[in-house]
């Protein structure tokens, strides 16, 4: 087969390993890819939101499965014109991305259908938002609508705060149109973690589970992030979370969005919060987590092609997920400066350290070939995974292998899977 995947991050890196190893990829190309994802496929430069392109170039080519890896393109309906081309294609169309391209949609299904969340209020209009401030409980959680690049959470601790964050978000428009609309929620309290899942518009499967650290700073300190680093499993992610989760959440979000006329097909990851009062769903996104793919994805025994295709043929029922029983921890190598300013066109040298190491990814996010090298090119730069039986031996793995890299100005956190010595 010929696949197409669409994005140039760890994720995409990610995926596009993991579909290197199917016996059915002949070929994979990805759009726009970056430099670490060329060496297993060929890159072709067409941008994720370059439609009409990656169209015509999915036809020429005959290419039989595209994969679409970013947000902004699921949820500007990249598979709906793929699909009216008469292309194979994975992930959810435009009607259903939306479970991640509004929040306000996302939180109205979980109202309606009973799903547990934070309890909430949507507005559109600033002034209703700062009257209902007023009498809100503080710290108050303000979100745009619309995508942000994960960046359009605002935590205020204080009524000021929050009145500052409404004008941040709704007449500022930080975040530009996402902020059209805003969703006020009540602040939770409890660890995170990132559930993803294979979804055929009926059957849902569950991944092994990860947990994101989205602070630049080792701590939790400092600002929101992409995310700087990721382990799975979380071992907070107990049999008992589990039988919640499926009992209360999963199924009931794959059931309300067919009953909704919006069967999804794709991946739904799924952000919680494990709160006193049980596991209550923080966000969904309608596609792999970056950096959650590059610790879940090298732990996956199945075949990614034939999963992806029975999401597509609707035969999910089909299939049964199975992870390799050990842990795998991805340390982001980021620029200094992520996620504000930095800059760009360092070399990156001891890339080939990782050549034939099983157990050990050097993923590439922010890179790019330039005279022959390969220079950093994004915040994110690398995410080094690294597997082990246990956390605690991926952690020390991870942070082994992220010293065969360097590049200048780099920065890591030092603290990625820490959290589990407490478990
Ligand atoms: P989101 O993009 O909705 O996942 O929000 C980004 C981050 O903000 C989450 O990963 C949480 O750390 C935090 N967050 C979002 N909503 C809440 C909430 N209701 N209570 C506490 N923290 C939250
Ligand atoms: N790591 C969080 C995200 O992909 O949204």
């Amino acid at each position: 087969m010929k696949i197409l995947i669409v994005g140039s991050g760890g994720r995409e890196h990610a995926i596009a390993a993991a579909v290197a190893k199917s016996p059915k990829a002949d070929k994979i190309y990805c759009a726009p890819g970056n430099a670490g994802i060329g060496q297993i496929a060929e890159c072709v430069p067409i941008g994720a939101m370059e439609f009409d392109k990656l169209v015509a170039f999915a036809k020429e080519e005959a290419i039989d499965l595209t994969i679409v890896g970013m947000d902004d393109p699921l949820v500007g309906g990249l598979v709906d014109e793929m699909e009216a081309a008469g292309l194979r294609v994975f992930g959810p169309r435009k009607n259903a991305a939306i479970l991640e391209g509004s929040k306000a949609f996302s939180k109205d299904l979980m109202k309606k259908y009973n799903i547990p969340t934070a309890a909430y209020e949507n507005f559109d209009d600033p002034q209703k938002a700062l009257a209902y401030l007023e009498t809100a409980k503080m710290p108050v959680v303000l979100k745009a609508d619309g995508l942000a690049l994960g960046k359009g959470v605002l935590i205020c601790e204080t009524l000021d705060e929050a009145r500052e964050g409404v004008r941040t978000i709704m007449e500022d428009k930080k975040f530009g149109a996402a902020g059209n609309r805003m969703v006020v929620e009540e602040f939770m309290t409890g660890r995170e973690v990132s559930v993803l899942s294979f979804v055929d518009g009926k059957t849902i499967k569950i991944m092994s589970s990860a947990q994101d650290h989205k602070r630049a700073l080792d701590g939790d300190q400092g600002l929101n992030t992409g995310g700087m680093g990721t382990f799975s499993p979380s071992p907070f992610y107990t049999e008992e979370v589990d039988a919640f989760c499926h009992r209360h959440i999963y199924q009931a979000t794959v059931d309300a969005m067919a009953a909704e006329d919006r069967p999804f097909k794709g991946v739904i990851f799924f952000g919680l919060m494990l709160t006193e009062d049980g596991p209550k769903v923080l966000e969904y996104n309608a596609r792999f987590g970056d950096p959650e793919a590059q610790v879940v994805l090298p732990r996956m025994k199945n075949d990614m092609v034939e999963v992806v295709e029975a999401c597509i043929d609707g035969t999910l029922d089909q299939v049964e997920l199975s992870f390799e029983d050990n842990a795998a921890v991805c340390v982001i190598l980021a620029s200094e400066g992520y996620p504000v300013s930095y800059e760009k066109g360092f070399e990156i040298t001891g890339l080939k350290n990782f050549d034939n190491k099983d157990g050990y990814y050097c993923f590439h996010a922010g890179t790019a070939k330039k005279d022959g090298k390969i220079v950093t090119n994004g915040g994110r730069v690398l995410g080094v995974t690294a597997k082990g039986e246990t956390l605690k031996e991926a952690r020390a793995n991870a942070y082994e292998a992220a010293a065969w890299v360097h590049f200048d100005r780099q920065y890591m956190r030092r603290d990625i899977g820490k959290a589990i010595d407490e478990a």
